[in-house]
């Protein structure tokens, strides 16, 4: 088990160049879809939306919003992680379900006060952000576990990707986009920190 998903976590890399004439089959596409969205989120507010494009034209302007990064013109499926902004104003119908489901009832009211001061607090787009990283982190490790190459892109321009997906910016804040297929070129050597300069036992 512990080979299996150190194996899994060698085999991903930021796969650069896709093949293009390899699919991913739709079945491996909701596999990766689901570790996504099994993902744990704070508060089980669930941020994120995905947006699966397979569309050649789609894929190609998606291209250009990204500073024409070649990975997005040659993968088999990109997967838009939308974070969710307008459903997480304390009074939305979205957090008092999803925050039903967190507690007994006893202690909803407690919960959605609480949530209340904590939006006031936070950068809630940020914060839903980083929810959906962690969902696209599962979703690349899943992919690897079965074969699949990815690379995650932050390098795009915002307007231009709501613009090729009609997306309202009011709604979503676009957080990373994750390009999937077959890597093209074998996988270039690994650059890690030694564990010993990372972590503190205390
Ligand atoms: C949030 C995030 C955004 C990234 N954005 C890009 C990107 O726009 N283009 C790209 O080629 N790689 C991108 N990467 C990939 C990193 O450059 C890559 O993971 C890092 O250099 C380590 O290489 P490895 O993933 O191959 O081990 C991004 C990675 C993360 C986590």
């Amino acid at each position: 088990m512990k080979e299996t998903l150190l194996s899994a976590l060698r085999f991903r890399h930021a796969c650069k160049h896709f093949d293009k004439t390899r699919q991913i089959p739709g079945e491996d596409l909701e596999f990766i879809l689901e570790a996504g969205r099994l993902s744990p989120s704070s508060m089980g507010l669930e941020h994120w939306k995905f947006i699966v494009v397979r569309t050649p034209a789609l894929k190609t302007q998606l291209q250009g919003a990204c500073g024409d990064q070649p990975q997005l013109g040659s993968c088999s499926a990109a997967v838009v992680i939308l974070a969710k902004k307008a459903e997480l104003a304390p009074d939305s119908e979205y957090v008092r379900a999803l925050l039903k489901r967190e507690v007994p009832q006893a202690e909803y009211e407690g919960l959605l006060r609480f949530y209340a001061d904590f939006a006031q607090r936070v950068d809630l787009v940020a914060w839903s952000v980083a929810q959906c990283h962690i969902a696209a982190a599962n979703m690349m490790t899943a992919a690897a576990a079965i074969g699949i190459d990815s690379c995650p892109i932050g390098g795009f321009d915002p307007a231009a990707v709501r613009e090729v997906l009609d997306i309202d910016g009011r709604r979503y804040e676009v957080a990373l986009i994750l390009p999937l297929g077959y890597r093209a070129q074998p996988q270039p050597a690994r650059h890690r920190l030694p564990l010993e300069a990372l972590v503190e036992y205390r």
